[in-house]
C-alpha cells in the first residue's frame, strides 16, 4: 500500500492591476458577461469568457428555464458557443465571474462539477493547457490547467 497526495497550485491576485494585460481583458470580459445572464429563478448571474489561442474572446452567461434542468451554466454556454463557432481553433483560457444584486460575489466563484468535466473535454480537444480564472470581488484565483480543478479526469478518447 502507498499513500499518495495531490497538491494544487494556484495564484491569488487581489487587484485586476496585478494581472497580465491579456488576462485582465479576459477577466473583464467574464465580469461583463454577468450582465447578459438570464437568471430569473436564482438571481445568481454568472459570466464566462473563453479565449482562443489567437486572442479572440467569446462570452457566455447562465440561461435559466422554468423547467430547471433545461437551463445551462455560463461556462458551458461559453465553451459550447466557442467550439461551435470556431471548431478548429484551440482555446487556452477561461474566466468565470458571478454577481448577486448587481455586485460581484466577494470570493472566487467555484464552477460546478459538470462544467469542470466540459472544461476538461475542451482542454483535451484544444491540445494545450486551459488556464482558469475564478473571479471574486476581493480576489481572483488562477489555475494553470483544468486538472487543478478536476484531478483524475475521465477521458475515453
Ligand atoms: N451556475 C453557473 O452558471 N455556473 C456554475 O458553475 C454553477 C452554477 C448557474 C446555474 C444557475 O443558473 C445559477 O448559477 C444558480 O445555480
Amino acid at each position: 500500500m502507498t499513500n499518495k497526495e495531490i497538491k494544487i497550485a494556484y495564484t491569488e491576485y487581489t487587484s485586476l492591476d496585478e494581472l497580465d494585460p491579456q488576462d485582465r481583458i479576459l477577466v473583464e470580459s467574464a465580469i461583463e458577461a454577468t450582465t447578459s445572464a438570464y437568471a430569473p429563478y436564482s438571481n445568481f448571474k454568472v459570466g464566462a469568457a473563453v479565449r482562443f489561442e489567437d486572442g479572440q474572446i467569446i462570452k457566455g452567461s447562465n440561461q435559466e428555464n422554468a423547467a430547471y434542468p433545461s437551463g445551462m451554466c455560463a461556462e458551458r454556454t461559453a465553451l459550447f458557443y466557442a467550439s461551435a463557432s470556431r471548431p478548429d481553433v484551440p482555446m487556452n483560457a477561461l474566466a468565470i465571474a458571478a454577481a448577486q444584486d448587481g455586485r460581484l460575489i466577494p470570493n472566487p466563484v467555484a464552477p460546478c462539477g459538470a462544467c469542470r468535466q466540459v472544461m476538461a473535454q475542451y482542454q483535451l480537444k484544444s491540445g494545450c493547457p486551459m488556464k482558469i480564472f475564478l473571479i471574486g470581488a476581493e480576489k481572483i484565483h488562477e489555475f494553470d490547467k483544468v486538472e487543478a480543478l478536476l484531478p483524475f479526469i475521465f477521458d475515453s478518447i
